[in-house]
């Protein structure tokens, strides 16, 4: 009769537990490797990206606006939804399709730089110092010959950094984009997008918002912790989502998820470097480790 197969490491998803008999230096890279984590909010919002993507073309498309604090994964959910929505070459040469085009907003609220990040982004020859006439007949040429479906705008809050004049322009520019394309725009920003929207009350009207909040204690927090925990390659089970940890862990990083995940690579780095192999309130005490408001006051 065979022998049982042990689980050694119960704690750990398939990839980790390939890792985790690894060298530590292997161990180390890997941990400090970008990885997707699935949370439900997420999924909730590539779902709606989704629906949107396939939405039937109409004069009056419906936007998003992902607004969250700094941080927070809004960058992620993008990438990955871009990532899951590929460029492709159509077949016999006949030119690419681009499903999601996404792009940086310009730092300030320029029509013409906003035109430049779109042909940077399908690397379109232009000259910058073309007309922003031109440069909006090339983009809404090649967005059409491209097949484009959906514009994701980061760093949407930007279109604050002008005076009012400025930003008004910018809203109708973008609105006149989004009816000529007939496409849906995705914006990402933090709270100040949501301001800056509602200066134009017909595009506010169609931005629809939708928050990635703060982590706080609830059953998905705690399931997003084992998640990361399940990743982790560590020899020892750390009981991420038990309540003592989970609470040490959401007060050291308030709630966002981008500082979650530094802080669980540091910890997870430490357990291995230290041998613990586990992460535990003791080794999370003695990181050096300042919570996001600290950091920021020390810096001022
Ligand atoms: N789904 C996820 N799985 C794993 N790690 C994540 C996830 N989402 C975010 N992170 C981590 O959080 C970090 C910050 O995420 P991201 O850059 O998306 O934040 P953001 O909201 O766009 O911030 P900013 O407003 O400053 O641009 C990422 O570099 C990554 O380490
Ligand atoms: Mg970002």
């Amino acid at each position: 009769m065979s022998e049982p197969i042990i689980d050694l490491y119960p704690h750990l998803g398939s990839l980790a537990k390939d890792y985790v008999t690894l060298d530590n230096d292997t161990r180390i890279d890997w941990i400090r490797s970008p990885r997707w984590i699935g949370y439900p909010k997420a999924k909730d919002i590539l779902n709606k990206l989704d629906d949107l993507l396939i939405y039937p073309k109409r004069h009056r498309m419906p936007n998003l606006l992902i607004v969250g604090d700094s941080n927070s994964g809004k960058t992620m959910i993008a990438d990955r939804f871009s990532s899951m929505h590929k460029a492709y070459e159509k077949d016999n040469n006949e030119g690419v399709v681009i499903p999601v085009l996404s792009i940086q907003a310009p730092p300030v609220p320029s029509e013409s730089r906003l035109y430049s990040n779109i042909l940077d982004k399908i690397f379109a020859p232009y000259r910058p110092s073309d007309s922003a006439e031109k440069k909006h007949h090339q983009v809404v040429h090649l967005v059409r010959a491209c097949n484009v479906q959906m514009l994701i705008i980061d760093e949407i809050h930007s279109i604050l950094a002008g005076n009012l004049e400025k930003q008004r322009v910018f809203l109708s520019v973008l609105r006149n984009l989004g009816n000529e394309l007939k496409i849906p725009i995705v914006g990402l920003g933090t709270k100040d997008a949501l301001r800056a929207l509602k200066t134009d009350p017909q595009l506010d009207n169609r931005f629809k918002p939708i928050l990635l909040a703060k982590w706080e204690y609830t059953t998905d927090y705690r399931r997003l912790l084992a998640s990361f925990e399940s990743v982790l390659p560590l020899k020892n089970p750390s009981n991420l989502s038990d309540k003592a940890i989970a609470l040490k862990l959401l007060s050291m990083t308030e709630g966002l998820l981008g500082e979650l995940s530094e802080l669980l690579s540091d910890a997870a780095i430490e357990a291995i470097v230290t041998g613990k192999e586990c992460i535990d309130l003791e080794l999370l005490s003695k990181l050096d480790w300042l919570a996001p408001t600290a950091r920021r006051s020390q810096r001022l």
